[in-house]
């Protein structure tokens, strides 16, 4: 609720994937209807999102006809003091990435056991990986990785395959001292087409807390 407030009349945003983004999603609609909010286009970041916005009556747009964004709102899977995120537990990574750096601000959702310390341990970090490419960029990822997995789906057999016909590979670490770094470092092995370390692309973050909602801003 408090993301939707940066929301103007007429403005475009980006519509985050997964269970947190949702209630935004639906409070865009909701403000919508009653008139609080006109004019207002949404760019999905999944097919989730969008039928989300669809069911919430926010109307869709693409990046093509729209692409500068007022406001992109998206969950986030860890979240460290300076925030850097982890995403991509809900496999959205790629369309999350491209559309929170369309925006002009990119606000981040979440509740409060996706904060850490340092990004890493128990969460991995999502890759979309080309599915030609997943034996290479495992044996790579042995180098570095304490481990990495192909990411098996519930509901269907075998690997998940992304919004763009991919694969996830999960990649372990114990503690990503440098998010940057470490991003830079995954991207560069030809065959992975984006990783969940989004290092320095949040401007705010909403954190709720059983008492309130916290405000997080990036301080650089
Ligand atoms: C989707 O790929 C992720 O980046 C989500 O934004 C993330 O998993 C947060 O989801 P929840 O709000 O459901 O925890």
């Amino acid at each position: 609720l408090k993301a939707v407030e940066h929301v103007r009349d007429g403005y475009v945003v980006g519509l985050g994937s997964g269970s947190t983004a949702a209630y935004a999603i639906k409070e865009l609609g909701r403000r919508l209807r009653t008139g609080e909010l006109t004019d207002v286009l949404g760019v999905p970041t999944s097919h989730q999102a969008a039928m989300t916005a669809v069911e919430a009556g926010v109307p869709l747009t693409t990046l093509y006809e729209h692409p500068e964004v007022d406001v992109a709102i998206d969950g986030a899977d860890q979240i460290d003091p300076k925030l850097n995120l982890i995403k991509g537990l809900g496999a959205a990574l790629t369309r999350e990435k491209v559309v929170a750096e369309s925006a002009k601000l990119f606000i981040v959702v979440a509740d409060e056991r996706k904060l850490v310390e340092t990004l890493g341990g128990e969460c991995p970090v999502p890759l979309e990986v080309l599915p030609f490419a997943v034996p290479r960029v495992l044996r790579e990822l042995q180098k570095t990785a304490l481990k990495a997995e192909v990411r098996h789906g519930t509901g269907k057999v075998g690997p998940i395959v992304t919004d763009n016909g991919n694969f996830i590979v999960d990649a372990h670490f114990e503690r990503i001292e440098e998010p940057k770094e470490l991003h830079k470092q995954l991207k560069a092995i030809t065959g992975v087409l984006e990783t969940g370390i989004f290092p320095g692309i949040a401007k705010i973050a909403y954190v709720g807390t059983k008492k309130a909602v916290k405000r997080m801003k990036r301080k650089i």
